[in-house]
């Protein structure tokens, strides 16, 4: 017999606010995770506070560019962000091939089909952001989404394969 198999994996996806912003490019970025068969695992709109910014950006403390980032991604400054849980095979790398570079000048020479490319207009307001492994991934989701259990949801889709 065949056995219909498929390994999905999670990735964290945000919509950043300059792109939430603008309702046709917002639109666009939905649908182009949709035909690129992303399942949308979970979907939500909200703000940040400043320091919920610094500590998703902890990492990048001590880089020149750290406020701007950091002020660009809370509410103070900004409106919405829009956060998915996506799954597919390599949502990761898919997701992050979508999106293209993160620095917009350089997208536009070496992927200009890409998010960034086509959408984005300062390395700020890069539009989107993706999880850059599985592990962060997980790190990632939980930060979003603190409800949700990656490990229970794998499980699930795990068994209904079996
Ligand atoms: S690095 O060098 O690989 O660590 O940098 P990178 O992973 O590409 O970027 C980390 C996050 O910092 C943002 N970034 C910037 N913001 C503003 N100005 C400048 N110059 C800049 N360079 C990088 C970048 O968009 C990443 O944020 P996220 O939210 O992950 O896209």
């Amino acid at each position: 017999t065949l056995r219909c198999e498929r390994v999905l994996q999670l990735t964290l996806a945000v919509i950043k606010p300059d792109a939430v912003a603008h309702p046709l490019i917002l639109e666009t970025l939905h649908q182009k995770i949709l035909e690129n068969n992303f399942i949308v695992v979970r979907k939500k709109d909200l703000w940040w506070r400043r320091k919920d910014s610094e500590s998703f950006y902890a990492e990048h403390s001590g880089r020149f560019f750290y406020q701007r980032l950091v002020e660009f991604m809370s509410r103070q400054v900004c409106g919405p962000m829009r956060a998915y849980i996506l799954a597919r095979e390599d949502a990761v790398a898919h997701w992050r091939e979508l999106m293209g570079p993160t620095k917009v000048y350089r997208a536009r020479y070496t992927a200009p089909n890409s998010v960034r490319a086509l959408y984005g207009l300062t390395d700020t307001r890069n539009t989107t952001h993706g999880s850059d492994s599985a592990e962060s991934a997980k790190r990632e989701i939980a930060f979003f989404f603190p409800e949700f259990s990656v490990q229970q949801w794998l499980d699930k889709e795990e068994q209904r394969f079996r």
